[in-house]
């Protein structure tokens, strides 16, 4: 038998706008955990490893997959990109990396050709939209590109949510299912793009179906029921890892809407993106960058346009996993992130990339948002109320040393602890992990908080 009491399993999940380093900390802690699992968002997450000085990138397949033989689960609320899940396990074989672990839900959608040509045109559309209203509106948070990373990830959940044409991973291995949905999907797809940009005939029904066979049999043996997988293995006593994509400010329904991606990208999401509940949760640990950064567009009150923005985003390499493009920098919002922790239940929070913050002389932490009827600390999603919020800080003395090399609590410098309990106070959850470089040795588990031996 199962007790709800048994919560062995443990979640991480980003608590800003992406990239705070969530798969360095899943890389690091799946040696304990029987399986790691994606549960949500696709080839939208760009997740980096660094161990023993070699970098890995990871988009669809879990941060587990360094282990070789780990079970490594993507899940039934991911939107796979069948071609691109292939390329990526066959680069990882090219080195050395076997992915023999690797499952996938039958139940997980297939983003197709078509959402990511939609993708495409609807940024498109938008960024004319926003050109012609002089760009008043995108400044009010409403209108404008989203700057989406056109992965298809919005249009495959909108057609999940619309259902019949939509193609499941399971259905790529059911040839008539498959001509029906893929025809009917086409007509409306090639109707949408006449109407909007003139082209006629973009789609061609026969070809995509063709080609997502072809995926379809290469990941045939990857393919099954992980819902019973996952669940039988809970009951077996194991313990599962799951890994949050994209991260809680672009959460769909939490997040800075309209400026957010499409799927369920919290704690929340573990539960529908891989049908195991919530009660076999027992760790759920935030990811927090020791700034902010967030690519694509959106509200953003601690962004910087200044020579700080500049050294943090050298010195933290920030530029974008999955699309390359730069990452816009500024303080940490404890506002922010105080909002996040308390969505996702955090038990504990992993501090990222503080090594990049060597070398100021001071270093500030938003602790308040002011708009015009005063300064709160309470967070406001909606990006039309944050585009106004203006941030007030808390000033703290720098630490001038490099910290790369630090290995435990006391190796930092005074003024780093200090900043790092100023976090924790800020954001009202214990600090269980620091970060001071990218590789999985650079990293200070403070035992008395993190719950697991080392
Ligand atoms: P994710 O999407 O949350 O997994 O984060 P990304 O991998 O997209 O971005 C985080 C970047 O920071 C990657 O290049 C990591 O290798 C790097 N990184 C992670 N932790 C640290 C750290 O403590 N210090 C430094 N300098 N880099 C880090
Ligand atoms: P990881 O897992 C940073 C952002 C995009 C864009 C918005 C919507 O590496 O932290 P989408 O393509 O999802 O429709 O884009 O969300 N975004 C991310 N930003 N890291 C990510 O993932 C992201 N996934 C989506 O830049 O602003
Ligand atoms: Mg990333």
């Amino acid at each position: 038998m199962v007790r709800p009491s048994d919560k062995a399993c443990t979640a991480v999940v980003g608590l800003q706008w992406g990239d705070e380093g969530k798969g360095k900390v899943v890389d690091l802690l799946a040696a304990e955990h029987d399986a790691v699992v994606r549960y949500n968002g696709g080839a939208n997450a760009g997740h980096s490893l660094v161990v023993n000085g070699e970098r890995f990138a990871v988009h669809l397949v879990p941060s587990g997959i360094l282990y070789n033989g780990k079970l490594s689960v993507i899940g039934n609320g991911v939107v796979v990109d069948a071609g691109k899940l292939i390329e990526e396990i066959d680069g990882l074989r090219e080195r050395g990396i076997s992915c023999e672990g690797l499952v996938v839900s039958d139940r997980a959608h297939v983003v197709m050709p078509y959402h990511k040509a939609e993708d495409a045109l609807r940024e498109e559309l938008l960024k004319e939209a926003a050109e012609v209203h002089s760009g008043a509106l995108e400044r009010a948070g409403n209108l404008g590109e989203i700057g989406t990373t056109r992965r298809g990830i919005g249009p495959a959940y909108a057609d999940k949510a619309r259902r019949a044409t939509a193609v499941r991973m399971g259905d790529m291995l059911r040839p008539d299912v498959l001509r029906e949905k893929i025809g009917l999907a086409c007509r409306i797809n090639n109707a949408l793009f006449r109407e909007l940009t003139g082209e006629a005939d973009r789609f061609d029904a026969a070809e995509l179906t063709d080609q997502v066979r072809a995926h379809g049999e290469r990941l045939a043996d990857s393919i099954e029921d992980t819902t019973y997988l996952l669940n039988d293995r809970v009951a077996d006593g194991g313990r599962l890892l799951f890994e949050g994509a994209n991260a809680t400010l672009l959460d769909v329904d939490h997040g800075t809407y309209p400026f957010v991606t499409s799927s369920s990208t919290t704690a929340l999401g573990i539960g529908p993106g891989t049908g195991v509940p919530e009660t076999h949760l027992g760790r759920v640990l935030g990811v927090v960058k020791a700034y902010q950064t967030r690519v694509g567009a959106g509200p953003m009150p601690t962004e910087l346009f200044d020579g700080v923005a500049d050294r943090i985003r050298d010195r933290g390499r920030e530029f974008g996993t999955t699309t390359g493009r730069p990452r816009r920098c500024g303080w940490l919002d404890a506002v922010a992130t105080r909002y996040s922790a308390m969505i996702n239940g955090t038990t504990g929070i992993c501090l990222m990339l503080l090594d990049v913050l060597a070398g100021f002389d001071e270093l500030k932490v938003c602790v308040g948002h002011r708009y015009a009827a005063g300064v709160t600390d309470r967070f406001r999603p909606d990006s039309s109320d944050l585009a106004v919020a203006e941030p007030v800080y808390e000033t703290l003395p720098g630490f001038g040393d490099e910290i790369t090399e630090a290995r435990s609590w006391d190796d930092l410098p005074e003024n780093a602890r200090g900043y790092v309990e100023f976090v924790e106070r800020a954001v009202g959850v214990p600090v269980d992990f620091v970060s001071v470089g990218p590789d999985r040795a650079q990293t200070i588990r403070r035992s008395q908080h993190a719950g697991v031996a080392s």
